[in-house]
């Protein structure tokens, strides 16, 4: 007999297989029990008939606790009602490990509850479909980049250089010198990108942040391609595409994930269309201004309230074009006609998500460069390797992080990004 996943049932239909799994919820008559199991792979019914298994069998079923695992055999059977679509009728039951006062009950919990058990709380339904859809996003961005001759280069994740400013950093000792742990790999994948052309970085950053927001997060992940001999406009394009093309894989590849959080593929859909509208940050000062929002001045970051409005003046992913200079970092390209504007941009997220991208092109003149980081305070020997590549054929080129946990946050349609990594670390939270 074969040993299954119930991922394959479809392939296994009036066989008799073997599925190790555990129980999630169970109800039972007296002649009849349904076990709600979970193998890994998806949820899925376990019917017991008691004429056919017997007495024995039958009294082990109806007294699974939650969580029990089990191996259980059986054939697998078509089942039109349910979102899975596969039950199995079980012939034996064998119980593998015990579990006794699952913590986490059926019934409804609080946040806190449920984040202090979040080691359990990875097994329930809703949690298992985003970390699916954090996986699709994972495996179409290898895909994407791979065919679009990009080759993956890690920058590490202790460093002495910050590119993303000193006042979130995480520091640490590294033996008798400072360093930090990164918060943006991209100043090495600048260096990368003059090594081998197109590059990305897939990885986790880190940023001491004081934000308790349903965006923020500690730890995070973040994919960072950079191009060499590119200019913005052209990474616009690279960036639509690449998330064009994970929303188009998580909507083939995600079914049963995004039955099981409830989210409309209709709206999904419009994701996939190009190009993406983009706005400058000009106009978008003015839109806002003209809607209400008097605390906007030109010079102003956005928070939340302006982001989101201004994604629902557009019905998919909008770019925010070149920013003051004043509230971006060092390494952003200057405007060729404007002193108080870089080249760069962020796209935002619709639906409230918020920016999901930031990127830029990037200052490639050695003396402008030197500049900049005299100018936000930075000690320009720990950058010194960095102004090298300013040296040695220094060219145009491009470059943007896109946060995993947010991308997974909006294509999950949830609420808060906490549920879209495994074990969040967040302001006040290093466990479990
Ligand atoms: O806009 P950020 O800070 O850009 C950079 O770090 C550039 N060095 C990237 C580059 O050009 N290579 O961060 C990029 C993205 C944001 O758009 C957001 O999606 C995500 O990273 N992000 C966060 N996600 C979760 N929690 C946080 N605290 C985040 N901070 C940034
Ligand atoms: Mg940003």
């Amino acid at each position: 007999m074969e040993s299954i996943q119930i991922l394959d049932a479809k392939k296994h239909v009036g066989e008799t297989v073997q599925i190790g799994a555990w129980v999630a919820n169970k109800r039972s008559s007296g002649k009849i029990a349904f076990i709600q199991l979970r193998d890994g792979t998806a949820y899925f019914q376990g019917i017991v008939v008691k004429s056919e298994v017997g007495e024995e069998v039958f009294q082990l079923a109806k007294n699974l606790n939650q969580e029990t695992a089990v191996l259980v055999t059986g054939e697998i059977r078509e089942d039109s009602r349910s979102k899975f679509g596969y039950e199995i009728g079980i012939s034996g039951l064998e119980v593998v490990g015990e579990s006794h006062d699952y913590p986490i009950t059926p019934k409804e919990h609080g946040t806190d509850f449920l984040m202090d058990h979040r080691h359990l709380w990875l097994r329930s339904s809703k949690q298992h479909a985003i970390m699916q859809i954090r996986n699709e996003i994972i495996r179409a961005t290898y895909e994407f980049f791979n065919k679009n001759g990009f080759i993956k280069i890690d920058p590490p994740i202790l460093t002495g250089s910050a590119p993303e400013g000193t006042t979130d950093l995480f520091e640490t000792n590294y033996f008798d010198q400072k360093a930090y742990l990164s918060q943006s790999g991209q100043l090495y994948m600048e260096a990368a990108a003059m090594a081998f052309g197109k590059v990305f970085s897939f990885g986790p950053t880190f940023r001491a942040e004081k934000s308790k927001t349903r965006r923020h997060l500690i730890e995070f992940w973040m994919i960072e391609p950079e191009m060499a001999f590119m200019h913005q406009e052209e990474s616009l394009e690279v960036q639509e595409q690449y998330v064009a093309f994970l929303v188009q894989n998580v909507l083939d590849n995600c079914d049963y994930a995004l039955d099981v959080l409830g989210r409309d593929r209709e709206v999904l859909k419009k994701y996939t269309k190009l190009p993406f509208p983009r706005i400058s940050y000009d106009d978008a000062v003015e839109l806002l201004q003209k809607n209400g929002f008097d605390d906007i001045q030109w010079g102003d970051d956005f928070g939340s309230p302006h982001e989101t409005f201004i994604a629902n003046s557009f019905d998919q992913p909008v770019f925010i074009l070149n920013y003051p200079k004043a509230i971006k970092p060092f390494y952003m390209k200057p405007h060729p006609t404007r002193e108080d504007v870089v080249i760069c941009a962020d796209m935002i997220a619709p639906e409230g998500y918020g920016e999901i991208i930031g990127g830029s092109e990037r200052a490639i003149d050695h003396e402008y460069l030197l500049e900049q980081i005299r100018a936000h305070g930075l000690d320009e020997n720990e950058y010194s390797w960095y102004l090298d590549l300013r040296k040695y054929g220094s060219v145009p080129h491009t470059g943007f992080g896109l946060g995993l946990e947010r991308t997974v946050t909006w294509l999950s349609g949830i609420e808060h990004v906490r549920e879209s990594i495994p074990f969040p670390r967040l302001l006040n939270r290093i466990y479990p």
